[in-house]
């Protein structure tokens, strides 16, 4: 089965993790995040993936490749400008020369376990045209809001509902970015311009064979900000949601790659990849990443974050509920926390005290004492 993945955004609300790599590949524990996706939606089927890019992908090819690592076939279709969520969705179809046969279609940013096969199963049963995938949430100001009818049928859409048009509505399922498409729809969606799927193609399917599938109990989470970005971590290494991660992490809650030594002490969950080193007396987890490479001195503390190839992380020093990028340099005894994100090859100085959600853009240089707060 075909799947078109949207993955044209640039992912500025993840800077500085997105500012030398796009939102697609940064990694996530120990796999660039589409990777997730990917895995995801060959369990249900999936083996022909198209991503529709915005902007020339290199970075994303040198990632994933032609998709054989992962045994699914992937093509890049790439915007001459962006379309929209539908306008994307009609250029890469064009460019394919067409799609056939029911397919997928996916927001490129979301980490879910959603049984696919069921809504798939669900489709084909309703007959309908088009069926998105649904979850519940508390506050569904930031998606498309979905009411159905009680044969699943969707009574109404709201892209980014105001208060006011919640009223009366007790239980609120969102468009999980997960949908299941007739080519018919394709011929909804003009070509060669810009049209968004939410605000012009869905609310015309209504009433017309636009379904929901209600996926209760899954896992479902947009990685789109660096506390997402934290959570979600944190849900892999957990096990809430079902992830290669969570079998190769096994009942222990603790992966150690080869060539790791540990002096100190790894409390679970944890990931540690190859050739890293803790250093006596430090202390890591738990909910702690730490990518390839990573040196952690004598006697420093880790917990709650995420630390990516190749840092350095001096003695006593002290990190905490933080993202740090690839190649950071932490001198002995600063302290990092309170969702604090470091970009590629900061080097921060000694007595420094970085928190309250700073972000520091990469390659900066924090001298001794430079930042206290
Ligand atoms: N190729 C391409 N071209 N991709 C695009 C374009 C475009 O012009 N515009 C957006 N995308 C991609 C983004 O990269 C993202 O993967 C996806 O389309 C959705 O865009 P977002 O900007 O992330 O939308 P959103 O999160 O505000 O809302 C959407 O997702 C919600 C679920 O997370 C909507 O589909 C909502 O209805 C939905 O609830
Ligand atoms: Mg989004």
């Amino acid at each position: 089965m075909q799947a078109v993945i949207l993955v044209g955004g640039e992912g500025t609300r993840l800077r500085p993790l997105t500012s030398n790599q796009p939102k697609p590949v940064i990694t996530l524990v120990d796999r660039p995040f589409l990777v997730y996706m990917l895995e995801w939606l060959r369990g249900h089927g999936v083996d022909d993936v198209i991503l529709s890019c915005g902007f020339e992908p290199t970075k994303v090819r040198e990632a994933l490749g032609d998709g054989s690592r992962l045994g699914i076939k992937l093509q890049y279709v790439v915007e001459p400008e962006p379309r929209g969520t539908a306008g994307a969705l009609r250029y890469a179809a064009d460019e394919l020369g067409g799609l056939d046969e029911t397919f997928l279609m996916l927001n490129g940013d979301v980490l879910t376990d959603v049984d696919v096969t069921a809504q798939l199963r669900q489709h084909a049963e309703t007959g309908a045209s088009a069926t998105l995938g649904l979850v519940p949430v508390d506050d569904p100001s930031a998606y498309g809001l979905v009411l159905c009818d009680p044969t699943s049928a969707v009574s109404g859409f709201l892209e980014k509902p105001a208060p006011s048009q919640l009223r009366g509505i007790d239980r609120y399922y969102i468009s999980a970015g997960i949908y299941v498409l007739e080519p018919s729809v394709l011929d909804m969606i003009p070509s060669g311009q810009e049209v968004s799927i939410e605000r012009t193609i869905w609310p015309a399917l209504v009433g017309n064979g636009l379904h929901g599938s209600q996926a209760d109990g899954a896992y479902w989470m947009d990685i789109g900000t660096p506390e997402r970005y934290l959570q979600g971590t944190f849900d892999i290494l957990e096990g809430n949601v079902r992830t290669a991660v969570a079998e190769r992490m096994g009942a222990g809650y603790t992966a150690l790659a080869d060539g790791v030594r540990v002096d100190g002490r790894v409390v679970p969950p944890a990931v540690v990849g190859a050739g890293s080193s803790i250093g006596a007396g430090a202390h890591i987890g738990s909910l702690v990443v730490l990518g390839e490479g990573v040196t952690v001195g004598e006697g420093a503390r880790v917990e709650r974050s995420v630390v990516l190839d190749g840092v350095r992380v001096g003695r006593g020093a002290v990190l905490q509920d933080c993202i740090v990028a690839a190649g950071v340099e932490i001198a002995d005894g600063a302290v990092v926390r309170g969702g604090a994100v470091l970009g590629e090859g900061v080097r921060v100085g000694a007595g420094n005290i970085l928190s309250a959600g700073i972000k520091v853009f990469p390659g900066t240089d924090l001298p001794a004492g430079a930042i206290k707060f």
